[in-house]
């Protein structure tokens, strides 16, 4: 969603903060801006992508040495000139960009209407900006006092950057519940809503906590909370390397996403395996184990493609550790009244650790007393600071906003953790497990093949690529793959796809198929193949196109389908991870068909932070 960028140093402000908007582009935005702070202010902002403002702002004065700059996701008001940020209130004293939502922003415009304060667009930012300005003029009070009391009297999220006109040497930064790094370089300080934008000048971070507000000059900075107490900044070091966050040769970050998952994988298993491939660990989870391995219950939250991949963990757990598993949808839980026991484990997966809806039903569940793990692939992100323990995904930057790599990922550490599970509680012989991590140590290989075959992929999307429906069935572990599929389709094709179980297409989606209905089938060889192969029978008894995913060698299903694409043999278990490569693939290639923007799909964010 909205991103931030900032500057303050000794060089020029401007490239900084338009590389840092590019960076920021795959979290989803409609317009964009800059102030430019020397002497005076200057704001250039417009509805559109970073290169229609690079555009806008040719010839006119950018420089200087301090300024910020945001990529707006339409919340409060429409994408337009108005509504992009950065705001400026009233009386021009504050210039702010803010990610978030204000949510008393009403109550709080009301009453500055009161006080004689008009409003210029519909969003939740200005008020916050006359707010700032309205405490600053009438307590006479610094910058910074007027900025930490603000923030006293808004109910809602932010991450933000304030800066004051009569305090030009310095930007204030503040974060509740949306993210905010602060860059730490000679004489000269970076802040970002990621560290994307922070990677190409400095490795040193300091992650701001919630109702943490920064002070920063080029030479100081200063971390206080809200309430005026002062904090000692925790300074890290990113892993991240800049080539992470480039396209390498790839036409879209979603295609090499989608070839690195072998890698990505890889480095998930990476140190978290015995030399001799006969035993996992992992680490994150060491002071839970025993309670995990005692739970009478997991619940898996997460949205969107992480609650695909809990779906799968459900199976996976069951199977081989025997304990009961809900998914739930993050943002269904938090609203209804879950019954959560104190001895529930709740495991929540997120690529960004930074959904909302996620945030938010871990904060329920903790508390009811329960225990929650994250499995998240951003290193320093909220869920992993917010939950008891956790493992991380190593898929390494996903920037794609269609997740591709960070789902094979989570799947990955479900699996390990499935297994050590099994074997903890002695579902698994010692000789079942070993015989399971050796097969899963075979997964990049198998995935690696998959993608050596994807013209044929190409040559079937080429097929289908002006199809309005798909239909994507499954059975098992692959009735989650089936979801994904679809979803992939829908997010960055826009074409109307649904994911179901192979087995209840008689009770409804069967009346949709016709000779122009695609119907993608996961029908490997386990042990629901006899009754796949009659499901595909089914569809083509109906004129149906069959695009068949199935185990290499298979005679029988190339008989029945339009099309095959094969797979390598694989444990069932772990055939979730072979068989969402080729539906990846399809979304994608159809999506370029169509000259879709695959890495940037309309009304799309990579990070949902708001609800
Ligand atoms: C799908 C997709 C979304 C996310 C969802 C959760 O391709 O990207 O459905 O999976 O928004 O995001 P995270 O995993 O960051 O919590």
């Amino acid at each position: 969603m909205c991103g931030i960028v900032g500057y303050i140093g000794n060089k020029e402000a401007y490239p900084v903060l338009i590389n840092g908007l590019k960076r920021l582009e795959y979290r989803g935005y409609d317009s964009a801006g800059i102030a430019i702070i020397n002497g005076d202010t200057r704001i250039y902002k417009c509805k559109g992508k970073v290169s229609d403002l690079e555009t806008f702002v040719k010839n006119k004065d950018v420089s200087g040495s301090i300024g910020m700059g945001h990529t707006r996701w339409a919340t409060h008001g429409e994408p337009n000139n108005v509504n992009a940020h950065p705001h400026k209130s009233q009386y021009g004293h504050f210039v702010v960009i803010h990610n978030g939502i204000i949510e008393n922003y009403s109550r709080l415009k009301t009453k500055l209407e009161k006080r004689g304060y008009t409003f210029k667009s519909q969003t939740d930012t200005e008020i916050l900006a006359n707010l700032i300005e309205y405490i600053y003029l009438k307590g006479k009070v610094s910058g910074e006092i007027a900025v930490r009391l603000a923030l006293t009297k808004v109910i809602g999220t932010y991450g933000l950057i304030v800066s004051c006109k009569e305090e030009q040497n310095q930007l204030i930064a503040a974060r509740n519940g949306s993210p905010l790094v602060v860059g730490i370089g000679k004489k000269e300080y970076y802040i970002a809503s990621d560290a994307t934008p922070i990677v190409e000048y400095t490795n040193s971070v300091i992650y701001l906590n919630d109702n943490d507000v920064a002070i920063i000059k080029k030479d100081e900075l200063t971390i206080k909370t809200i309430h005026n107490d002062k904090q000692i900044p925790k300074i890290q070091t990113l892993d991240l390397d800049i080539g992470e966050i480039e396209k390498g040769g790839f036409d879209h970050f979603m295609l090499k996403e989608i070839f690195e998952q072998p890698k990505a994988i890889l480095d998930t298993f990476r140190g978290r395996m015995s030399a001799n491939k006969t035993d996992i660990y992992l680490g994150g989870l060491y002071n839970v184990l025993p309670k995990l391995v005692e739970a009478k219950r997991i619940i898996i939250i997460g949205c969107g493609t992480s609650w695909h991949a809990g779906l799968v963990g459900e199976y996976l757990i069951e199977e081989y550790a025997k304990i009961p598993v809900e998914v739930e949808y993050a943002s269904e839980f938090r609203y209804r009244k879950p019954i959560i026991y104190k001895d529930d484990i709740i495991i929540a997966i997120s690529q960004s650790g930074e959904t909302a809806d996620t945030l938010a039903a871990i904060k329920l569940a903790q508390e009811s007393g329960a225990i929650v793990l994250g499995i998240c692939n951003v290193v320093g992100s909220s869920i992993p600071r917010l939950t008891d323990a956790g493992v991380y995904t190593h898929a390494g930057p996903e920037i794609g906003v269609a997740s591709t790599k960070a789902f094979t990922s989570q799947v990955t550490i479900l699996t390990m953790m499935a297994m050590l599970l099994g074997k903890k509680r002695n579902v698994l012989s010692q000789e079942e497990y070993k015989n399971l991590i050796a097969e899963l140590t075979k997964t990049p290989d198998k995935i690696a093949l998959i993608l050596k075959h994807c013209e044929n992929i190409k040559n079937i999307a080429a097929k289908y690529k002006d199809a309005t429906n798909f239909l994507y069935l499954g059975r098992g572990y692959f009735f989650p793959v089936a979801l994904e599929g679809a979803l992939k389709l829908k997010e960055i094709s826009y074409i109307h796809a649904e994911g179901y179980p192979a087995a209840e297409m008689k009770h409804g989606p069967i009346a949709l198929i016709d000779e122009k209905m695609p119907v993608v089938v996961i029908a490997t060889k386990d042990k629901s193949y006899e009754k796949i192969v009659s499901n595909i029978q089914e569809i083509k008894a109906r004129k149906g196109v069959v695009i068949a995913v199935v185990t290499e060698g298979d005679t029988v299903i190339k008989n029945l389908a339009d099309h095959v694409i094969e797979i390598p043999d694989s444990d069932q278990a772990l055939a979730p991870l072979l068989t969402v490569v080729p539906l990846q693939l399809l979304s994608y290639y159809i999506a370029v068909m169509r000259g879709c923007n695959v890495d940037q799909p309309r009304n799309l964010a990579k990070s949902v932070t708001v609800e």
